[in-house]
């Protein structure tokens, strides 16, 4: 197994800028998990299953789900579903599903299964430094204010043309981070071992410059 950098934190924490930023910094591979849980989500919905289905109909629905990433680009079953995982829907429904066993059971070997070899990787999502990388080389927790996850969100949403309101923001994070942090499987939490980094007041390029000095320190 290749070296990996695990990234936990809430959704808006800056995790994906980082992640992306940091790997290249690195020369590792990226891989952003939120995307895996988006697709499969996706996957879920075309197939007709609801939230309220049982554990046996997911595991039948997800049989034989093929997710790949190809130059940057997200494939569910060979067709590109890089813009349709990251609307709103795609995004409570990734948030909802994440939380059932069968769909956490489907991911954890296909996400382990990307440091195959010596391939080094930068791994960001909710449970990287918990469950799926307990043993990674670096670990990091990235949290940052509600109202500064929110405020990052609706910029984000501006850029790829999504109108919401500053308002439906706030809620959207405060959802996602009840969902990600109450549910029984796999919750977020901060790790001991992860370096907990508060990235409220802090531009990317800070942040990276901390994290890169946390990896070069000899523990
Ligand atoms: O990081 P994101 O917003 O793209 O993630 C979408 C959803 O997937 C998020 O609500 C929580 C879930 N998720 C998860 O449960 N575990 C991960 N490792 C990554 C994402």
């Amino acid at each position: 197994m290749g070296k990996v950098v695990a990234i936990d934190g809430p959704s808006g924490a800056g995790k994906s800028t980082l992640a992306k930023s940091l790997a290249e910094v690195l020369g590792f591979e990226y891989l952003d998990t939120g995307a895996l849980y988006r697709a499969v989500a996706l996957s879920l919905k075309f197939k007709g299953i609801a939230p309220e289905n049982d554990d046996k109909k997911i595991a039948r629905a997800l049989e034989g789900v093929s997710i790949e990433f190809r130059d940057g680009r997200v494939y569910l079953n060979g067709n590109d579903v890089s813009e349709d995982i990251r609307t709103k829907e795609a995004g409570h429904y990734s948030s909802v599903f994440s939380a059932r066993k069968p769909v956490r059971d489907f991911l954890l070997p296909l996400q382990r299964g990307f440091s195959r070899g010596d391939k080094d990787l930068v791994v960001e999502g909710r449970d990287m430094t918990t469950v799926v990388f307990p043993d990674a080389w670096k670990k990091f927790y990235l949290d940052a204010s509600t109202r500064e996850r929110a405020r990052r969100r609706y910029e984000q949403m501006a850029i790829l043309r999504k109108n919401i309101s500053m308002e439906d923001a706030i809620e959207d994070v405060e959802l996602r981070d009840k969902r990600d942090s109450s549910r029984e499987i796999a919750p977020l939490k901060r790790s001991d071992d992860a370096f907990y980094l508060d990235t409220t007041d802090m531009t990317a390029s800070q942040v990276l410059d901390k994290m890169i000095e946390v990896i070069n320190e000899v523990f």
